[in-house]
């Protein structure tokens, strides 16, 4: 031995007391009762690859039965047997190898909801990737680069597919995350359209008058289940990651009243948290939130989803739904204080010399009567893209023009929401869909780094994107045609 036994343990201990001070107050144990998230637990995504710094799994989308509440069972279209699909977990930086198998009746592709990804992988058929066949496969590898919930999901025939049962949630988490709390649980809100007699409705139902409405499920489901419990011990933090993958459902729900904390969106943590009341998700975005429930041991509290106004006909005679149970276990509160605020410093992207590019979304009726959505009254299967060079920066001024309200999503990019004036909305935050309500104009701003393609935007009520609001953005590509092909 070349260092005495007691110096040599003396060090460890030094460091491991400077260390209690330098790291935030992550709360390293649960504070919940053992199981407390059993009702709504994921599969994970078994990672078949040794290297700590490569995530592989296998995703293989079939027909499977799935239970959906106690004696509940349809057909559903699925990522490896369940609604959602599993749980895929990877770090910030880690390189994603999915191996990905096809036995749908028909073509389907993975798109990365979010992912900054080359366009090879971005999973939109005949624009990045062929659709692949029933029996085909695909291998998607790229290497994740922002902390965050992202999700998956088809990009063929998507008001069908997802509604059918086809998503799932990717976690990127971030190796020095700075929150300090240590119950997180990832919820995939959605909802299914089942026609009573163990089918699903059509997903042409009430042919093109339902498609510019936005065709809902009549089941909401959280993490596949309807109505699940969670059991929490009362006064103790708990982190929900949140997405919904709904394909045209907005929820909104609360806590009963009690307030709670959102502190991040689509792209990761958020300039520093905000305490609301009630959270409103349109389809595709994500909400990262500390809730604190507290309740007497025994007793419940009901998360109810509240209709939201997205426009005709969507609050009309309609109820709140309950959604998921919060049950408070039979433990004494907890008494700690709350858990430290988390901020992060995001920049301004710098508007100057910005090219301003102006759309509608607009609708129109054909003389057969049939509606039809559009970008400047063209519809996705006719529209012009946008011209986009590598390292150009774009203020999109996007004014809703129709009578519902649109998720507007751009694939690949993060952009900023800017208020009227053109300044930052505050908290500043990474976004990749925000909603664009009825009759109102939102502006956004990106900066386009260079990754040449012709990437994708849409609304994400999947009905509406299917019945033509999309749109293309070639960047550092010429001039594309893409009328040819407007498989979504
Ligand atoms: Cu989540 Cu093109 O979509
Ligand atoms: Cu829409």
């Amino acid at each position: 031995m070349l260092y005495p036994g007691g110096r040599a343990a003396a060090i460890p201990a030094i460091v491991l007391a400077w260390f209690a001070l330098a790291t935030p107050a992550r709360a390293e144990s649960s504070l919940q009762p053992a199981g407390w998230d059993r009702g709504v637990a994921l599969a994970d995504a078994p990672d078949l690859n040794p290297d700590p710094h490569v995530v592989e799994v296998d995703i293989d989308a079939r027909v499977a039965a799935v239970e959906i509440a106690p004696g509940e069972r349809v057909d559903a279209w699925t990522y490896n047997g369940g609604i959602p699909g599993p749980l895929i977990r990877v770090h910030a930086g880690d390189r994603l190898i999915v191996h990905f198998s096809n036995h749908l009746p028909q073509p389907t592709t993975m798109h990365w909801h979010g992912v900054r990804l080359p366009i090879q992988m971005d999973g939109v058929p005949d624009v990045s990737q062929p659709p692949v066949p029933n029996g085909g496969t695909f291998t998607y590898d790229f290497v994740v680069p922002d902390a965050g919930l992202y999700w998956y999901h088809p990009h063929v025939m998507s008001a069908a597919q997802v509604g059918f049962g086809l998503y799932g949630a990717l976690l990127v988490e971030d190796p020095a995350d700075p929150v300090a709390v240590a119950d997180e649980t990832v919820l995939v809100l959605s909802d299914i359209a089942l026609d009573g007699k163990g089918g699903f409705e059509s997903p042409e139902s009430g042919g093109t008058t339902g498609m510019a409405f936005g065709r809902e499920g009549n089941h909401l489901l959280v993490n596949g289940h309807e109505h699940p419990r969670l059991v929490v011990r009362s006064g103790a933090p708990e982190r929900w990651r949140i997405v919904n993958a709904a394909k045209s459902r907005f929820f909104q729900f609360d806590l009963e009243g009690q307030p709670f904390t959102r502190i991040g969106g689509d792209g990761g943590l958020a300039e520093y948290p905000v305490q609301l009341d009630a959270l409103v998700l349109a389809p595709g975005e994500r909400a990262d939130v500390i809730v604190t429930p507290r309740g007497e041991p025994g007793t419940e509290l009901i998360i109810r989803a509240f209709p939201f106004n997205r426009g005709f006909g969507s609050t009309e005679y309609r109820m709140a739904e309950d959604l998921m149970t919060i049950a408070f276990a039979d433990l004494p509160a907890y008494a700690g204080g709350p858990f430290p605020a988390v901020r992060r410093t995001i920049d301004p992207i710098d508007t100057t010399g910005a090219t301003a590019v102006d759309i509608e979304f607009t609708i129109a009726q054909r003389p057969t009567g049939a509606f039809e959505y559009g970008i400047n009254g063209v519809p996705f299967a006719r529209n012009h893209s946008i011209a986009a060079k590598p390292g150009e920066t774009q203020v999109w001024t996007i004014a809703n023009k129709t009578k519902w309200s649109h998720p507007f999503h751009l694939h690949g990019f993060f952009f900023q929401v800017l208020d009227k004036d053109g300044g930052p909305v505050h908290p500043l935050q990474w976004k990749d869909t925000v909603n664009v309500p009825l009759d109102q104009t939102v502006r956004l701003v990106v900066r386009y780094d260079d990754r040449p393609g012709s990437w994708m935007f849409h609304c994400h009520v999947l009905d509406h994107a299917d019945g033509g609001l999309m749109g293309m953005v070639d960047l550092g590509v010429p001039h594309v045609d893409h009328t040819a092909h407007a498989g979504h």
